[in-house]
């Protein structure tokens, strides 16, 4: 059985992006193969954060997974920052990345941008090399992310690959899981530009927490084109194209299917159909989190997976170390 290993940041609101790129199918594939996901808590501390708010966010995404359908007898999920192998397996992939490739790093170039070198935290920078360490514990044969984390994933081999020419073959090579549809769903205010957590207006996504007036207001408002035609295209018209993906990955509906079905049909009629299959999907998941919340069941959920997991990633942990030569401590 294939072994699986994803994460998500505690930051912000999860949004449709985070949906439809990697939760959702998250749920699918616990049904296929050996699945770890974990809520990346260290991952958040690279930008300066709120202590209580990160401590609800956790909560928050942890219930998010549950409610969106990950189920703890089929997968093990947990807090990475409660496996302590992560951020030791980190340091030991330091030694073995390079300045250069580091540099790089879009994201590091995105997020850095416009700010100084003395206010960018050197936990920013060093990023992907915890995101390689969080894979490379687990051994795992393939990552679900969205498009935006290639880059990260690619480095993730290069670092495998170049630990295992050095020390001998210890690390499992993992293969980015790009969904075909919905990798990089795009910001509904600007069609040209992803969803993202940290977008600066409210309007750009739709979070998994939305009420339904919030949800309608935000479809009615997203950024089309003035041709009222129902066609995929994201080049020419990237804004209609991405509601056909959400519709579509939501509904179940092929893009043909639905370019038929919207035929000769405006886009005030196919918003109002939209807005019913993003209620219609969320709505659910939401209820499922309010009863989540109150049956502290997410805690014990996350301590049996942080026991799980630790095992699993302190094993392939004293192999990187005894590979590089570290000694074991004496009993
Ligand atoms: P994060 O928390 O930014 O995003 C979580 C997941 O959502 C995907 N995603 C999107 N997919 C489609 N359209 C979008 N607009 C969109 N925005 C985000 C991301 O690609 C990701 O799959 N570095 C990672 C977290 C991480 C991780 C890992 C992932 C840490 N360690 C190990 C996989 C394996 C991140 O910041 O994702």
């Amino acid at each position: 059985m294939k072994r699986i290993l994803s994460g998500i940041q505690p930051t912000g609101n999860l949004h449709l992006g985070n949906y439809l790129g990697a939760l959702k199918r998250f749920v699918q594939l616990q049904h296929e193969a050996d699945c770890y996901f974990c809520v990346v808590d260290l991952h958040a501390l690279t930008v300066p954060r709120d202590p209580k708010d990160l401590r609800e966010k956790t909560m928050e995404v942890a219930t998010l997974y549950l409610a969106a359908g990950l189920n703890p007898e089929k997968m093990t999920m947990f807090i990475q920052s409660h496996v302590r192998a992560h951020p030791e397996a980190s340091w030991l992939l330091e030694c073995v990345a390079r300045v250069g490739e580091l540099d790089r790093m879009i994201q590091f170039k995105e997020k850095s941008k416009g700010k100084g070198a003395d206010s960018v935290s050197v936990g920013l920078y060093t990023y992907p090399v915890l995101m390689a360490a969080d894979i490379l514990l687990y051994q795992a044969d393939a990552v679900p992310v969205g498009e935006d984390q290639k880059q990260h994933l690619e480095l993730c081999r290069d670092l495998a690959e170049r630990f295992n020419r050095q020390y001998g073959e210890v690390l499992t090579v993992p293969e980015p899981l790009i969904g075909e549809l919905g990798a990089r769903i795009m910001g509904l205010d600007n069609p040209r530009k992803k969803m993202s957590k940290s977008a600066g207006s409210s309007a750009n996504f739709i979070a998994l927490l939305d009420d339904p007036d919030t949800i309608a207001k935000k479809i009615k408002r997203a950024v089309t084109d003035s041709e009222n035609v129902i066609r995929y295209d994201p080049e020419e018209k990237p804004g209609i194209s991405n509601l056909l993906v959400i519709y579509s990955l939501l509904a179940g509906e092929s893009i043909p299917a639905l370019e038929q079905k919207y035929q000769g049909v405006g886009y005030g009629q196919f918003k109002r159909d939209l807005i019913d299959v993003v209620v219609d999907h969320l709505v659910p998941i939401q209820e499922r989190f309010r009863e989540l919340q109150q049956s502290g069941d997410v805690e014990r959920i996350l301590a049996a997976g942080a026991e799980k997991a630790s095992q699993v990633a302190d094993e392939t942990l004293s192999k990187m170390k005894d590979a590089m030569g570290l000694l074991p401590p004496s009993r």
